[in-house]
């Protein structure tokens, strides 16, 4: 493995450092700040009902909150450098990550969705999105409402995404598998709220996270992927509703990959505006957008003929300045950019009219549906009365928002207007993933509420919650299994999945009731149970 001395070298001589002269005013500061290690950072999930223990705990262990994070929710800068913690604080930390009551996340990367600000209720897309830690930040600030689209190219990185999502456990968002530059239209919609596109890039502000940066960036990096990047924003565009907000971000220094694709869309497009810093991101360390910059060959050499990359007028040039250059290095942090563009309100034909076709493509077998009206009164035989949507995909039913029942029926247009696909499916969409998964059907009906829907169970499976003593709860904690007389006096009887809470626990517990009654979690759920209540086995 390299030292630290050995990645100083490579970085002395490295195109990077001679690229970044020309992208800063202070580059000597940056470049000795760029080889500390970052401290680890985190953000903590305000849907989790159990989060003031969280922050709890992070004080406890000498953590401080960024003043300048907005939003729901919090954000922490613990006490040792990102990967350092040790022991019973490491433990901890990483069971209240897999159980998805925080998310480690690099300080500048909470950035851009602070600056989106999106709201519960709106339509959501997240472009680029895996592994989706800002997913599950836009799913913070939604509070459960509306719907959130996590779009990823890559079917691998899909399954990551899913994942990550399924373990914050909100219940707003869907996952699709899609090139971001031929996403499909919103369903029966204007289109969407905000867009998110969180571009791929050559990651030249990263040296601090991955120093082997120093020795890979090359000009040729940012220019090969300039036109893939302006192709993504400008489909976010093509799919905004007016007066709709698009945020461009990436974790690049490199103009090329940022203002020289701002440049182009407010050139391209009349119906799109350059919005200036807001207030939501007050107290963050910036600087202005570049309004010029030479392109260069791998060579150092300025590329002439590259119309593209420079500002073509004054007035976009001036333009530019509203752009938003974070400086990592004056925030213990990263380097990252960002634009906020807003789409006009223009007139258009009313494309309707032209539509000569009608599609009905089928969704896949294994594409989540709404629970079909047997499935529902299966669940609600089960579990008690309940008025959420549910989905059912394979096996797996899950919880997800009316929003996102509105996208799945309405119908689509596509082919520039030509078109519709009809409603009551995805497509033309490819979604793998709807949801929060909360239960599982066996044998037809379904079988219990699984650890991850357990803290939403007061409203889906009220029935199913039975109160016991804090020392049986605290027993169960511990992994030992209660005779069933501890039950309340009329339910002594009942077998099978069920859920428990106590007098001091009121967080709803997954049991198996057989013989005995044993506790149905994760080893990271007890830990966190166990752990932020302070609890020791008597
Ligand atoms: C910078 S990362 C996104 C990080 C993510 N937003 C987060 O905060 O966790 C860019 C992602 O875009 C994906 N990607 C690359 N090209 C894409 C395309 N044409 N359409 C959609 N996603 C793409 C990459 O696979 C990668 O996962």
């Amino acid at each position: 493995m390299k030292s630290d001395s050995d990645w100083r070298i490579s970085a002395d001589n490295s195109l990077l450092r001679r690229g970044t002269v020309a992208w800063m005013h202070d580059a000597e500061t940056w470049f000795e700040r760029s080889f500390e290690r970052l401290p680890e950072t985190i953000r903590v999930n305000p849907l989790r009902k159990d989060s003031d223990s969280v922050e709890a705990w992070l004080r406890s262990v000498g953590a401080e909150p960024m003043s300048w994070y907005r939003g729901p929710g919090s954000s922490w800068v613990m006490p040792f450098e990102r990967g350092g913690a040790e022991g019973e604080v490491r433990k901890l930390l990483i069971s209240l990550h897999e159980t998805g009551r925080l998310t480690r996340q690099e300080a500048v990367s909470m950035i851009p969705v602070m600056a989106l600000n999106p709201k519960a209720g709106e339509a959501v897309l997240d472009m680029c999105a895996s592994p989706g830690s800002k997913t599950s930040q836009i799913a913070e600030f939604m509070g459960g409402m509306g719907v959130l689209i996590a779009n990823e190219r890559s079917r691998k990185r899909c399954n990551l995404l899913v994942a990550n999502i399924q373990r914050h456990r909100s219940r707003v968002t869907i996952v699709s598998n899609h090139d971001g530059r031929h996403i499909p239209y919103l369903s029966g919609e204007e289109g969407y709220d905000a867009i998110l596109v969180d571009a791929p890039c050559t990651g030249s502000g990263t040296t601090r996270k991955n120093p082997e940066v120093w020795r890979q960036w090359k000009p040729s990096g940012g220019l090969g992927l300039h036109s893939m990047q302006f192709g993504l924003l400008n489909r976010a565009v093509d799919l905004l509703k007016p007066g709709g907000r698009v945020v461009y971000s990436t974790c690049s220094l490199d103009p090329v990959e940022n203002e020289a694709v701002i440049s182009q869309i407010l050139q391209k497009r009349e119906d799109v505006r350059l919005i200036g810093c807001s207030d939501n991101i007050d107290g963050v360390s910036i600087q202005e957008g570049l309004q010029s910059w030479v392109p260069t060959d791998d060579d150092m050499r300025p590329l002439e003929g590259s119309p593209w990359a420079h500002p073509p007028s004054e007035e976009i040039s001036g333009e530019l300045s509203k752009c938003i250059r974070v400086r990592g290095h004056m925030m213990d942090a990263g380097g990252f950019f960002l634009a906020i563009i807003e789409k006009k309100h223009v007139q258009t034909e009313d494309v309707l009219e032209d539509i000569s076709e009608v599609r009905f493509p089928e969704d896949s077998v294994q594409a989540s549906q709404p629970l079909c009206e047997i499935d529902r009164l299966a669940f609600e035989k089960e579990f008690g009365g309940c008025d959420k949507p549910l989905w059912r995909r394979g096996k797996r039913i899950a919880i997800g928002t009316e929003r996102m029942l509105d996208v799945w029926s309405k119908r689509t247009i596509v082919s520039n207007g030509k078109a519709i696909v009809e409603g009551h499916r995805w497509r033309p969409m490819n979604i793998v993933h709807v949801g929060c998964e909360i239960s599982e059907m066996r044998s037809g009906r379904p079988s219990r509420i699984i650890e991850d829907g357990a803290h939403l169970a007061r409203e889906i499976a009220l029935d199913r919650i039975v109160k016991i003593g804090d020392s049986d709860f605290e027993k169960l904690l511990f992994g030992e299994a209660l005779e069933t007389d501890c039950m309340p006096p009329d339910k002594t009887d009942i077998r099978g999945g069920w859920l428990v809470s106590s007098e001091s626990n009121p967080e709803p517990l997954p049991v198996w009731i057989g013989g005995k009654i044993t506790a149905m979690v994760s080893k990271h759920e007890q830990t966190c149970r166990v752990g932020l209540r302070g609890l020791e086995k008597v």
